[in-house]
């Protein structure tokens, strides 16, 4: 098959250009990065896993009507997936606190959280993705007060369907970011799921144990990364399966 043409390349994926238009290839890399990318690794078999765990997440999504980019699963490592506007905010939803919140506000990790809380983050390296109010993304001009409800709306209906999920295998979601992106049917702009919904997005401990099952796993020098994922595509059955 002719090489296809790049259109970007980020930390744990790059972007080729679609069969058709309006749709674009997303291949999931090995490299795992942390700490804006001071930290990096190869996981060997990170990219075929997160391929299958995003597939799975976003085609339920798609399926129980939270519209998201996933098309079809190409091969082991590439997605066709509909090219989007992407908005400029990373989206977090948290259950439990863990990580930035956790030593932001000194909130012992594992609290439980009152309600699900919603937070955006400006998507920009070289600042470190700072936390942003609604004010802001609003003032610059990232997104509008309708977008903005939109994707709390969005945000919470991924976290039940993934709760749900986690918990049916014994898992807990603690938190996940997610990306949105626009796109236009005519005039009409609607905002749907973009990027990916893997580990390397979620905090995902068991139930029983605590152990961590995500990213978490490379950050904190816990173990094996790629073991971690395994584990949570066995549980899903989800298994990637040769080609
Ligand atoms: O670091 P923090 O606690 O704010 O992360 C919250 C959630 O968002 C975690 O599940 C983390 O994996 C995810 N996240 C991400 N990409 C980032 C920042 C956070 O997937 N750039």
């Amino acid at each position: 098959m002719a090489r296809r043409k790049k259109v970007y390349e980020g930390k744990a994926k790059i972007l080729y250009e679609g069969p058709e238009p309006g749709t674009l290839v997303q291949y999931f890399k090995d490299d795992a990065t942390a700490f804006n990318a001071e930290k990096r690794a190869t996981v060997e078999g990170k990219g075929v896993l997160n391929n299958r765990l995003s597939e799975f997440f976003m085609s339920g999504l798609n399926a129980i009507g939270v519209p998201t980019h996933f098309i079809r699963r190409l091969n082991m490592r590439e997605q066709l997936i509909r090219a989007v506007e992407i908005i400029p905010l990373e989206v977090v939803v948290r259950n439990v606190a863990a990580g930035s919140i956790s030593k932001r506000l000194g909130i012992e990790e594992g609290t439980a959280l009152p309600r699900p809380i919603v937070e955006f983050y400006f998507k920009n390296d070289e600042l470190g993705d700072p936390m942003v109010s609604e004010e802001h993304i609003i003032a610059f001009g990232w997104a509008t007060q309708q977008d903005l409800d939109d994707m709390v709306s969005l945000a919470l209906r991924v976290n039940d369907f993934l709760s749900g999920l986690m918990l049916g295998v014994g898992i807990k979601l603690v938190d996940f970011k997610i990306e949105i992106g626009r796109i236009w049917d005519g005039d009409y702009m609607r905002l749907i799921v973009a990027d990916e919904i893997s580990p390397d997005s979620c905090r995902l401990w068991d139930i029983e144990t605590g152990q961590k099952l995500d990213k978490d796993v490379f950050r904190r020098d816990l173990g094996n990364l790629a073991d971690a994922y395994t584990e949570v595509a066995r549980r899903l059955g989800v298994m990637p399966q040769r080609e």
